[in-house]
């Protein structure tokens, strides 16, 4: 999450929707005192369909899919990078995918977990760069 530019743009396409909500998972970055600093880009008029759970993804993403009833229409990965952390959250936040849903990870390019989750589920794929960096998209058909 950080200072929140993504969940800023989701919340930006949802703003007309009553129904809709986000759930943004953070947990600050050990000694770096930016607490006051996540979700700091997030305008208040766009908060009322937003919330922000301060916790890692072990407990964090279940907590947001039990909110959800465990069904999800979108999900934007940018938190835990590592092989064993995206191995962990990848497969429980594809699970709660519902189909049409799109599943979203950002610097695919740090290790193989990302080839690895695609290639074990046989599943199409688009990545896309941005400067250096590399975006897996999946769309859950
Ligand atoms: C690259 S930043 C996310 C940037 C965000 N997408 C944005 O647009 O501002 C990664 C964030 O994930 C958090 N993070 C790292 N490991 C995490 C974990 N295991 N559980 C929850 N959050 C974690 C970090 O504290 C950091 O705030």
């Amino acid at each position: 999450m950080a200072y929140g530019w993504s969940s800023l743009a989701i919340l930006a396409s949802i703003s007309d929707k009553n129904d809709a909500k986000l759930i943004s998972i953070d947990m600050p970055y050990p000694k770096m005192n930016n607490e006051e600093f996540v979700g700091i880009v997030v305008m208040d008029f766009l908060r009322d369909n937003w919330e922000l759970i301060r916790e890692p993804d072990r407990n964090g993403i279940k907590k947001a899919l039990r909110k959800f009833g465990g069904v999800i229409d979108l999900c934007h990965y940018d938190s835990d990078k590592s092989y064993y952390g995206r191995m962990y959250a990848y497969p429980i936040l594809w699970n709660a995918l519902k189909k049409g849903g799109v599943f979203i990870s950002d610097d695919i390019e740090d290790n193989m977990a990302f080839k690895e989750f695609v290639e074990i589920r046989n599943l199409n794929f688009a990545v896309t760069k941005s400067e250096n960096k590399y975006i897996g998209i999946v769309y859950k058909k």
